[in-house]
């Protein structure tokens, strides 16, 4: 067993182990998931420097985003402690994967533009793990460096299981309820993994406590992916534009950085 197979959920490491995360974001997927991917683009494509940067993608999965980051140019390097995901991310052209943990990254002080966490912050459900991935975040980027990190928001769930009409069963709404209440996602109902839902509130406080200076946030999908058009619009390409245009004036609203499914905190290195 590796120093990270030590330190990383074993009933995390077991749901991505099967293989299904690299078609969520893809085209074909779920329209949630498309959006999420498109959406994610938008506002990486505004905040990152121009190319070449060199970027860390820290829990990059599979490399959906970091193959689209070195086609425009970044120099990729992917961390994550999944074995399937480091080999699918390792074929990508362009790409370095290694395997690691967003709390202990294999890479030298100051060594990227950029880190992405678009993934480890929501897999972590002690605060102090998260601040600790925040913090190796700060460590590895340059000063002045850019830092982005995905949290999955609190009603997430809710939102997710009341479209899909799932929330009627009474177990299903108990498990749902009390993630609402106190944002732990376990391993019951089978349909995703040891997760933390936060506040739109929490991760800026995070970042602060890591000594990242906090620069914006970012709602992903809106209000559209609750929807019931959202998969015809969205293979419209008229239409998608017109979502992601409302997406994208609403993605700071303060109001409604709640209801995407998912949210990016950005903040820098101080110089
Ligand atoms: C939902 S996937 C997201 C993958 C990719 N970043 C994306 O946005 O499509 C979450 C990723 O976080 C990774 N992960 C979970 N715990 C982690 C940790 N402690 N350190 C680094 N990555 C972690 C998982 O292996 C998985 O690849």
């Amino acid at each position: 067993m590796t120093e990270t197979r030590q330190h990383v959920r074993e009933e995390i490491l077991a749901y991505y182990a099967q293989g299904k995360e690299d078609a969520r974001l893809r085209e074909g997927g779920a329209p949630a998931g498309r959006l999420e991917f498109w959406r994610t683009q938008d506002v990486l494509r505004r905040l990152l420097p121009a190319a070449p940067a060199r970027v860390l993608d820290s829990g990059g999965g599979s490399g959906v985003h970091a193959e689209w980051l070195a086609r425009d140019g970044y120099e990729v390097e992917l961390v994550d402690p999944v074995p399937l995901h480091v080999e699918q991310a390792a074929r990508i052209p362009g790409v370095r994967a290694r395997s690691g943990d967003a709390r202990s990254l294999p890479a030298d002080d100051s060594a990227y533009d950029v880190v992405l966490l678009l993934g480890p912050l929501y897999h972590l459900p002690e605060r102090a793990d998260r601040v600790r991935a925040l913090g190796e975040a700060y460590r590895v980027v340059r000063p002045g460096g850019l830092v982005v990190a995905a949290t999955i928001n609190r009603f997430a769930g809710l939102h997710d299981v009341l479209r899909e009409e799932r929330y009627f069963d009474p177990a299903q709404r108990a498990r749902t309820d009390a993630v609402g209440h106190h944002g732990r996602h376990g391993t019951e109902g089978g349909l995703f993994t040891t997760a933390y839902f936060a506040q739109p509130d929490e991760p800026p406080a995070e970042f602060t406590d890591a000594g990242l200076a906090v620069e914006g946030q970012y709602g992903l999908e809106g209000v559209a992916w609750l929807m019931g058009g959202v998969e015809d619009w969205l293979d419209d390409p008229e239409r998608r534009e017109a979502v992601l245009a409302a997406s994208r004036r609403i993605e700071s609203e303060p109001t409604l950085l709640g209801a995407s499914g998912h949210l990016l905190t950005s903040g820098r290195r101080p110089l």
